[in-house]
């Protein structure tokens, strides 16, 4: 008997890593919806994209909806300056023939969770349409069994040299979210920039026969030639952690909190790590060393993501783009 897939919705907003993350959901996991957002670049693009990613993949009876097209408080600053104008790098990407779900995804979140309570919450973008819904819903937050969230940091920023994107966009909507009570993993920077596209990889992908890795290999060379070798595909490693487990060789329980305020720190995930810091907090943290549970601080609400298998994210991600030439 084979194991039921599990069942998510995806919340993104289709640069190029979500278009990756899109590719390994869509066939390892039950992709129920997916809802977009505004984030790396407008919404328009960003849901364009992700209908454009379900044609190439093949996947398109999975609906997608639109939700918000900016943060809670402020105004969008998008990535497109990482992603590309239209967000998928080198990708000219056509007016797909997938249509757009007339509802709203804040509507489809709320409705679909009511409904079931057994579909895991990925989010690859800004966290506003999950906040927005919470706060129209907050029985939501007793119905959305887990988040798994592409965002923040254990240690340095992106956005700014504290804070990571995602959070850093719409950093009310994350602390919305993070204060829900509901089960998050988080899979941040820290994690994020273990893994690294290469040539080897482009290469790989460029060798199998089939539209979504040909899709797959051009996402590369936009990471390479932007980044010289030290680019990542973050959000390909949040889902990971529920398409091969394996993958994220390390975790840590701590309590997270998310900056609204601060001059220079607006956005940053502060992750408590006194439990494990001793006069080497690197060192402690890799044995897992722990303290005495009397040290100040909360409980830990948010299991955060510390290390990764970069070969296995390898041999993930390309069986998966092989398994795309089959019918
Ligand atoms: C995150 O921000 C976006 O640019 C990426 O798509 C990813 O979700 C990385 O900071
Ligand atoms: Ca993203």
């Amino acid at each position: 008997m084979t194991t039921p897939r599990r069942k998510v919705i995806i919340d993104c907003d289709t640069g190029v890593d979500d278009a990756l993350a899109l590719v390994l959901c869509l066939k390892n996991l039950e992709v129920v919806g997916i809802t977009t957002v505004g984030g790396n670049v407008g919404l328009a693009s960003t849901q364009r994209n992700t209908r454009y990613v379900t044609e190439v993949t093949g996947y398109t009876h999975v609906p997608v909806f639109a939700g918000y097209d900016r943060p809670m408080l402020e105004p969008l600053r998008d990535a497109s300056y990482v992603h590309g104008a239209g967000g998928l790098g080198p990708i000219e990407v056509p007016e797909p023939k997938k249509p757009l779900e007339s509802r709203h995804g804040v509507d489809y979140l709320i409705e679909t969770y009511m409904a079931h309570d057994d579909i895991t919450l990925i989010t690859l973008g800004p966290l506003t349409n999950v906040a927005h819904a919470l706060l129209r819903e907050p029985r939501l937050a007793g119905r959305i069994p887990e988040i798994l969230c592409m965002g923040g940091s254990a240690t340095f920023g992106n956005a700014t040299p504290a804070a990571e994107f995602n959070i850093y966009t719409d950093p009310e909507a994350a602390k919305i979210v993070f204060e829900s009570g509901i089960p998050i993993r988080m899979v941040g920077l820290n994690l994020t920039r273990e893994q690294r596209v290469t040539p080897a990889l482009m290469a790989a992908a460029e060798a199998i026969d089939n539209d979504v890795a040909r899709m797959v290999a051009r996402l590369c060379g936009h990471v390479l030639d932007r980044s010289g070798g030290t680019g990542s595909f973050c959000d390909a490693c949040a889902v990971m952690w529920l398409v091969e487990p394996a993958v994220i060789t390390k975790s840590l329980k701590l309590h997270v909190t998310v900056e609204t305020r601060g001059e220079f720190t607006r956005g940053m995930t502060v992750c408590d790590t006194r439990p494990y810091a001793g006069a080497a907090p690197g060192v402690d943290i890799d044995r897992q060393w722990q303290s005495e549970p009397s040290l100040p601080g909360k409980a830990p609400n948010v299991e955060v993501a510390m290390d990764l298998d970069q070969e296995k994210f390898n041999e993930v991600l390309l069986d998966t783009l092989r398994r795309y030439s089959e019918t």
